[in-house]
């Protein structure tokens, strides 16, 4: 297969490219400053320009943007939506943009987290964008035309990730990167659909 992988520069991108190849499937990497063709997930015109550029695609990976921490005292519903603008709506934009310019049977598999299911200090934003994406794909999935798929994986933190993170979500357990790197692996290869997969660990 021909596969798109918004952010896969990333932490997780560096882990599930080398198993996408191994897989035997041909992987362009988009991002803002990253890989080998433009894309920035909050510009709807550059997420049309990357579609037009890569062709009919056979599947979109994404794993580009996270939701921001925030200060609930001082949060606005202003910064909210500022917040939602590149990891939900990027994300649902990826799928209702690229259902007009995948190829039959395509799949999109989208990246939420753990904060849609369990409450953290910091992360209410990161919580509604998580949630969001989970609504979304159980809508998109019946909706999509020509047989196309979309998924959804939900990590928690990574355990390639816990030096970066383990300050802001002390205590928080990880799950391997090469579970969630498997994950990745079956919504591409699979056949499922409007599934949301919460790997938590
Ligand atoms: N790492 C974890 O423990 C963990 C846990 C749960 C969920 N997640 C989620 O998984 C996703 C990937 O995480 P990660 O740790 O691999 O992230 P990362 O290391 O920060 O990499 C993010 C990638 O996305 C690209 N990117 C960022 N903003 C973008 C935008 N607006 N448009 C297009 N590309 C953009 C970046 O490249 P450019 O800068 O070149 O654009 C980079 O390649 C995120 O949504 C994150 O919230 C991660």
């Amino acid at each position: 297969m021909r596969i798109v992988v918004v952010g896969g520069a990333g932490t997780i991108g560096q882990r599930l490219l080398p198993a996408l190849h191994q897989a035997g499937h041909e992987v362009v990497v988009a991002g803002r400053t990253s890989g080998e063709v433009r894309v920035d997930l909050v510009d709807h015109d550059s997420i049309e320009a990357m579609y037009r550029e890569v062709g009919a695609v056979d599947a979109v990976v994404s794993i580009a943007a996270h939701g921001a921490l925030d200060d609930f005292a001082t949060l606005t519903t202003e910064a909210m939506a500022e917040n939602m603008r590149a990891k939900f709506f990027g994300q649902a934009d990826l799928v209702l943009t690229g259902q007009h310019h995948c190829a039959d049977g395509a799949s999109f598999t989208l990246t939420s987290g753990i904060f849609a299911d369990q409450a953290w200090r910091g992360v209410t934003g990161g919580g509604v964008i998580s949630g969001a994406l989970h609504s979304f794909v159980l809508s998109a999935a019946i909706e999509l035309p020509r047989r196309m798929r979309v998924n959804v994986v939900s990590p928690t933190m990574i355990s390639d990730s816990v030096d970066a993170f383990d300050e802001h979500f002390p205590g928080m357990r990880p799950v391997s990167t090469d579970e969630v790197v498997a994950h990745y692996l079956r919504c591409v290869d699979g056949d499922d659909t409007g599934q949301i997969i919460r790997a938590y660990g």
